[in-house]
């Protein structure tokens, strides 16, 4: 079971450096050349049947993984989950859903325009998690789904694959505080996404995270070519429990802020 979890995660990864190479700047930074662990990964879709959370999920729990916690993102208008691995080496992941239906109907049309174009098995696919953008996208849509929501936009001009993957500081050897972490990125000239403060979280709700600001990578639209944000990397600690296991849900406040690292750099 671990091997098919590895091997999903290598695809994902190699899809994800694609376009963020300054993860793989930043893996080696940290990892000083060697492995690291990595504390979740984390998925984006729209709550559309064909390719909802419980189809993103339905991939996780065949090889291994259980549903561990839920969250709602008010504003933001998402509905999230979280599943966790037996294996505590392998990461979490953490998948959110856009409730398309509280949108203006000129959102929904174009959502629903997108998802229109992709085949009804997509969700049940074996590489459905690293099958990037499978319908066709106009440069006039995007924006207009930008002006509205950067999730959705993001999402319609990406497709499937991982949004972040996340570093475990935890299981770091030369590192054990997120301040170190931050400074050597900072050091080696990598932008910190600094909404709502460049950590978020801290030792009483169990969890310190930050993140990079999304690299950009050229987009192609029907029209055009454009470079918007690609993905981001993020860096979480976690703290024990009164049980002395590190806690291992998400802190809502926190991750709200951080769905802001894929915003266009003012
Ligand atoms: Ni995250």
């Amino acid at each position: 079971m671990t091997a098919k979890v590895t091997k999903l995660f290598d695809n994902i990864w190699q899809q994800y450096i694609a376009i963020t190479p300054s993860a793989d700047k930043i893996h080696q930074l940290l990892g000083n050349g060697g492995d690291v662990i990595n504390d979740h990964v984390a998925y984006r879709t729209f709550n559309i049947e064909k390719v909802n959370l419980e189809k993103l999920a339905s991939h996780l729990l065949a090889i291994g993984y259980t549903e561990c916690g839920q969250y709602d993102f008010a504003a933001k208008k998402l509905t999230a989950k979280h599943f966790e691995h037996s294996n505590k080496t392998m990461p979490k992941v953490f998948i959110s859903e856009l409730r398309v239906e509280e949108f203006s109907t000129e959102i929904q049309t174009i959502i629903h325009s997108l998802v229109n174009q992709l085949p009804e098995n997509i969700g049940f696919q074996d590489d459905f998690l690293y099958s990037g953008r499978c319908w066709k996208l106009s440069s006039t849509d995007y924006n207009t789904l930008l002006a509205e929501s950067e999730y959705a936009a993001w999402l319609a001009a990406w497709g499937y694959r991982a949004n972040h993957f996340t570093v475990s500081i935890n299981h770091l050897d030369n590192y054990d505080c997120i301040v170190a972490v931050n400074n050597s990125l900072k050091n080696a000239g990598h932008v910190l996404n600094n909404s709502g403060g460049e950590i978020k979280g801290d030792k009483r709700v169990k969890l310190e995270q930050s993140s990079t600001l999304a690299d950009t990578a050229l987009v192609e639209f029907n029209d055009k070519q454009v470079e918007i944000p690609s993905c981001f990397y993020e860096f979480a600690k976690r703290y024990p429990l009164a049980d002395g296991e590190l806690y291992t849900g998400f802190v809502a406040s926190s991750a709200d802020k951080i769905f802001e690292s894929t915003n266009a750099a003012a």
